[in-house]
């Protein structure tokens, strides 16, 4: 469990359903909560929101015990906007409250993050949420967020290869959870930790999140395959020495995997 800045417990380990078609979304979180995931990340652009609700509904795990966040889609932008997208959202979830709502992208062409956090405040502060934050944001978006009101945790796209170091180190700083998106470089890392693994009898995947653990990162790998859903929560068996950690982290090469926060703006704003 990590306590973000407001004093909510979030658990380390996330579910992440991005990519899960929705026709697989309930499946697939029926199993991670049979495992032992209490964490489940979705979002409206996933398109999967309403399988997440049916399986956290369906599970028999009493609603407090599991942790859910969604996220605004990025043509969802401005106060209004933003105050009816989170209502849809749970309208698709078929739950009463997100645990976490964040902004999923800055999306700075359209200028309006400002407003849409604004409105994240007064969800968060009329208690339909527990917690509010931000995804994609650098440190340019985060500067110019409400100094009063900081976000709980910033989701970004982080793994071996993609450390993203300034902007962790500020979000730390600023008592701001780091979570990490693609935590497994979506799977592409997993083959430079083939000998730690082997040391360890564990497997490449476990290697990786176990680092971001001990980072103290939040983490939310994705997979479709049980084995691998099972595999990827079971991570107390083992702790990386200094040496691996170190090792781990040394295999930064700066190249991001997905969208560039700067620019990224699919959608219209409606
Ligand atoms: P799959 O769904 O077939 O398991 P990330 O979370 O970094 O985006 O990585 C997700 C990708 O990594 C998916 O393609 C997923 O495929 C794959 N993956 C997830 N867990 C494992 C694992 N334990 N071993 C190998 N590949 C994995």
């Amino acid at each position: 469990m990590i306590t973000l800045n407001n004093g909510v417990r979030i658990p380390q380990r996330g579910f992440g359903v991005f990519q899960v078609p929705p026709d697989e979304t309930q499946r697939a979180v029926e199993q991670a909560i049979e495992v032992g995931y209490r964490h489940i990340d979705t979002a409206a652009a996933y398109n999967n929101e309403a399988g997440v609700g049916a399986a956290v509904r369906a599970s028999g795990v009493p609603r407090e015990e599991l942790f859910v966040t969604t996220k605004l889609r990025n043509g969802e932008h401005g106060y209004e906007s933003a105050l009816r997208a989170y209502d849809e959202s749970l309208q698709r979830l078929g739950l009463d409250y997100a645990d976490l709502y964040l902004l999923h992208w800055p999306n700075p062409t359209a200028d309006l993050y400002v407003d849409s956090w604004r409105a994240l405040q007064r969800i968060y502060t009329d208690e339909r949420t527990r917690a509010i934050g931000v995804s994609n944001f650098l440190p340019e978006h985060l500067d110019r967020l409400a100094k009063e009101f900081v976000p709980a945790v910033n989701q970004i796209e982080l793994h071996p290869t993609y450390q993203q170091r300034e902007l962790t180190d500020l979000c730390r700083e600023r008592s701001i959870a780091i979570e990490a998106y693609s935590p497994l470089g979506q799977g592409h890392d997993l083959r430079h930790v083939t000998k730690i693994a082997a040391a360890h009898q564990v497997t490449p995947a476990q290697v990786v999140l176990r680092w971001h653990l001990q980072l103290g990162h939040l983490v939310i790998p994705k997979s479709t395959d049980p084995h691998r859903i099972r595999t990827n929560f079971d991570l107390d068996g083992f702790v990386l020495t200094d040496a691996e950690m170190a090792a781990i982290s040394a295999l930064d090469s700066g190249n991001r995997l997905g969208n560039d926060p700067r620019t990224f703006a699919i959608s219209q704003i409606r």
